[in-house]
């Protein structure tokens, strides 16, 4: 449908294990999410990003891959995907798999080859060290793991330290031996080969470590997490690790139109510019690069505004941004708005009007909540370790709620998770039903976006607002223009617009209305005296002006 897919499509994130089971086991599964792309194919979505399917002992919920060529059982096998990539085709969807490069599963084939001597073919897949006596328990450097704990597990059978840089079942893969990069591709294309059409690449700014394993300086840090009391310069972002991501873009461009995101693990609350960074030179390096600056950052117009505006800046010239505002590590965007709705459709004005490309969080479109859950209940290994100072990632994964039945059309039986209480109103059957719900809301948003290519392709520019509290910016393509307002206040606002360099007030009676959070199209706006307008609270607009 559109000419470079991955700039065009809105992608659509799916958590495997709670979109939707087939077999009554209360685990969502393939054949469940190919029983609903008729849904995201209806809603308007281009491309599904899965989280990780492959074999795994589980202990990350498969970000812990044992398999790089196969399906974990409990998610199905080869042939569902082999027809999931088939039937997602036949509807314009592309499909993105996790590729969870930085680390395996202990159990991984390589592992325990690696681990069983000092030497062995594969004693060089992972990074070894020597115990260094008298120095902090024989430990080779001062880093942590992200899940608790040193970095370094010992592992008596080969008589060394391995680096994990999450739990100790994932060891880190030494991406300094070529062997290992070689096996990485040739798993990779494997999947290449059966019509994947790209890969959200796992923490890839982790891959390579510093040379010498210099100890990361200390800082203080956002959480009392021994891991966040450092700053990850020596265990991340390495220079090298660029040269490995331009080799990787080699080997996808062999392949036609196929796609590369890449999670950038940064200081929180974001570093932007480093994300950008693994563009490379906006051709040759990953295609795409979360920033997840905003998935922390206060309900305030200026605030957003401030966080695009850098985000713009850093992304080079002949690259490609995108935007996001949930996913599965992070409390979800309608829970950090306090479950307000009319936030939530700004949000989603927010997103869905950018230059770059869309990523929504399944369930994100019916403003399902995270949920609450019992400390016995928890399934995370994060939560385990770190309550009460962290809640761990389950809250944000609960079950898809499809409908108001029992288990809410998710599963016939008690899912993994527990659902959200409110499941049996807040679901994508009453939501379709409502005109006004947040679901129709996303639907009519996408459909503008996806017959728009203004809103897809078009320059992006903010212009000054004399309001504070409201957020616009113009997008422009063919000398066509659309402004887009955002009211992010609790109140009415009246405001003027200038647009740059002149600075001069811009003449809104040209727009027109398009689109507006109150369901609201064609028409003008609500023109005052002197050029300025009235929005009301959380109203946004999307107008356009054809002269
Ligand atoms: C990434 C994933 C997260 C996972 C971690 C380790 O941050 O998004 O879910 O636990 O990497 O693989
Ligand atoms: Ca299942």
């Amino acid at each position: 449908m559109f000419e470079t897919w991955w700039k065009e499509c809105v992608v659509y994130q799916i958590y495997p294990r709670s979109f939707q089971d087939s077999n009554g086991d209360g685990i969502g599964d393939i054949p469940g999410i190919i029983s609903r792309l008729d849904y995201l194919r209806w809603l308007g979505i281009g491309a599904i990003w899965l989280s990780p399917i492959y074999p795994s002992p589980m202990k990350d919920f498969g970000y812990d891959v044992s398999d790089y060529r196969d399906v974990d059982p409990v998610f199905g096998s080869l042939e569902d995907m082999d027809r999931l990539i088939a039937e997602a085709h036949e509807r314009d969807i592309r499909v993105i798999l996790d590729m969870v490069l930085n680390h395996t599963s202990d159990q991984h084939a390589w592992f325990l080859e690696s681990s069983s001597s000092q030497d062995n073919p594969k004693s060089d897949f992972y990074i070894w060290k020597d115990r260094i006596p008298g120095n902090r328990k024989g430990l080779p450097n001062n880093w942590y793991a992200c899940f608790g704990g040193r970095a370094w597990t010992f592992s008596p059978q080969r008589g060394q330290y391995y680096l994990h840089s999450f739990l100790a079942e994932q060891p880190d893969l030494n991406w300094r031996n070529d062997a290992v990069v070689e096996a990485l591709f040739a798993d990779i294309r494997f999947w290449l080969d059966k019509g994947i059409d790209g890969f959200r690449l796992d923490v890839i700014n982790a891959i390579v470590k510093d040379e010498t394993f210099r100890d990361n300086p200390r800082m203080i840090g956002p959480t009392p997490r021994p891991y966040d009391m450092q700053r990850h310069i020596f265990d991340r972002n390495r220079p090298e690790a660029h040269a490995k991501l331009r080799r990787f873009r080699k080997m996808v461009d062999e392949y036609e139109d196929r796609m590369l995101v890449g999670e950038i693990m940064v200081e929180a609350p974001g570093e932007p510019e480093k994300a950008a960074s693994y563009l490379g030179d906006g051709t040759n390096e990953l295609h795409l690069a979360f920033d997840f600056t905003l998935l922390s950052t206060k309900w305030n117009a200026r605030a957003w505004r401030n966080v695009a505006d850098r985000w713009y800046k850093a992304v080079p010239e002949s690259g490609w941004p995108c935007w996001v505002l949930s996913n599965h590590d992070m409390p979800r965007a309608i829970s950090r708005f306090g479950g307000d709705v009319g936030k939530a459709k700004l949000a989603a004005m927010f997103l869905l009007t950018q230059r770059g490309t869309p990523f929504i969080y399944y369930g994100e479109e019916i403003g399902m909540p995270d949920i609450k859950l019992p400390r016995s209940k928890f399934q995370d290994p994060l939560g385990k370790k770190y309550w009460p100072f962290h809640p761990g990632r389950d809250p944000e994964r609960s079950p898809m709620q499809w409908d108001g039945t029992e288990y809410a059309g998710f599963s016939d039986t008690s899912p993994w998770l527990p659902l959200d209480t409110a499941h049996e109103s807040l679901n994508v059957s009453s939501q379709m039903d409502n005109p006004a719900s947040l679901l129709n809301f996303y639907h009519a948003l996408l459909a503008l976006r996806n017959h728009d290519s203004i809103l897809r392709l078009g320059t992006h520019r903010f212009v000054s607002s004399s309001c504070d509290e409201v957020l616009t910016y113009v997008r422009e393509f063919d000398g066509v223009r659309e402004l887009i307002l955002l009211n992010f206040g609790r109140k009415a606002a009246v405001c003027a617009l200038s647009d740059a360099p002149t600075g001069s007030t811009m003449d809104l009676s040209a727009f027109r209305i398009l689109f507006s959070t109150d369901g609201k199209t064609g028409g003008s706006m609500n023109l005052l005296d002197n050029g300025r307008c009235l929005l009301g609270a959380h109203q946004g607009l999307i107008c356009r002006s054809d002269t």
